[in-house]
Formats: C-alpha cells, structure tokens, sequence
C-alpha cells in the first residue's frame, strides 16, 4: 500500500470521461488499497480514479472514517430534494465552494468482488457520491460552485473529497 500523487486542478485528466471497470486485478486491488491510504492520509472523505491518474469508473467513499465503501461503475438510480453547503477536493487544495446537491440519493454499483449492492444516502455521504461520481465524468465542483470559490482558513474545519 502507498499514498499516490494527488493529480490538481489544470491537469487534463480531471477533465476527462472515466471508462468502465470490466473485472478486478490485482492491479486494480492495490490501487484501491493506495487510494484509501491516499484519501485517509489527506483527510479526505472520497477519492475518484482520475484523481490519481486513472480514467476507470470507481471511487472510494468514507464519510466517517469507519464506513468505507468502494463503488465499481456506480450509477444514481434515485435522488430527491436539495441541500447547499460547502464542499472541498483534493485536486484543488485550500479552497472550498459552495454547491447544491440532492439531499438524498441511491446508487448501485460494484464493489471490490465486482457484486452489485446498491448504497443510499444523505447529508454528507449524498454529497460525497455526487462529487465522487461527476469525478467519473471529468467534473469538478468548482463548475458548480454557487458564487465565488473561497479559500480555506486554517482555523476552518473543511470536508475534502
Ligand atoms: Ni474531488
């Protein structure tokens, strides 16, 4: 396991469309281990392929630090309502922005034994899969930010995925 270079904002692989997952390697076993490791490390709460360099469909989500999940070709099935807060990424660190996303959503997905499950949330891990998932489009937030991007002050607590 290994922390892997964080790609930032500018990088043209953040802008591009991720491609499926056809099966799991080994490979792709140990890259999800280092994007854990990756994401734990920076204190983040997601972590999406083309943020490390990888243009495949799947993502890692931990909202709490003790709920990890990996989603293999995820897709929104269900969402409903609104909720606008503050968001972060890693790819574009020190700033934060405010963005409207659904206040509930459903998604399947693959997990790392490529069998189907289907993950539900709201609050923080409803905006966590958003993020995550428009990643696998080539979408950052900053597209979507409401306003201005702010910088983050050191004495802020900030969510980044
Ligand atoms: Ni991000």
């Amino acid at each position: 396991m290994a922390i892997r270079n964080v790609r930032e904002i500018g990088d043209e692989v953040l802008e591009a469309e991720c491609r499926p997952v056809k099966k799991m390697t080994e490979h792709l076993s140990e890259l999800i281990d280092d994007m854990f490791d990756t994401m734990y490390n920076a204190e983040g709460v997601g972590l999406a392929a083309p943020q490390v360099g990888v243009l495949k469909r799947f993502c890692v989500i931990d909202v709490t630090g003790e709920d990890p999940y990996v989603l293999i070709n995820p897709v929104i099935v269900e969402q409903s309502g609104e909720q606008t807060g503050y968001e972060g990424c890693l790819s574009v660190p020190n700033k934060t922005g405010e963005v409207t996303r659904p206040a509930y959503v459903k998604v399947t997905a693959l997990d790392r034994n490529m069998q189907e499950f289907t993950l539900e949330g709201t609050e923080l891990l409803a905006r966590a899969i958003c993020h995550e998932l428009d990643h696998l489009d080539g979408v950052l937030y900053t597209t979507k930010v409401i306003g201005d991007l702010k910088d983050v002050r050191n004495d802020d607590e900030e969510n980044e995925d």
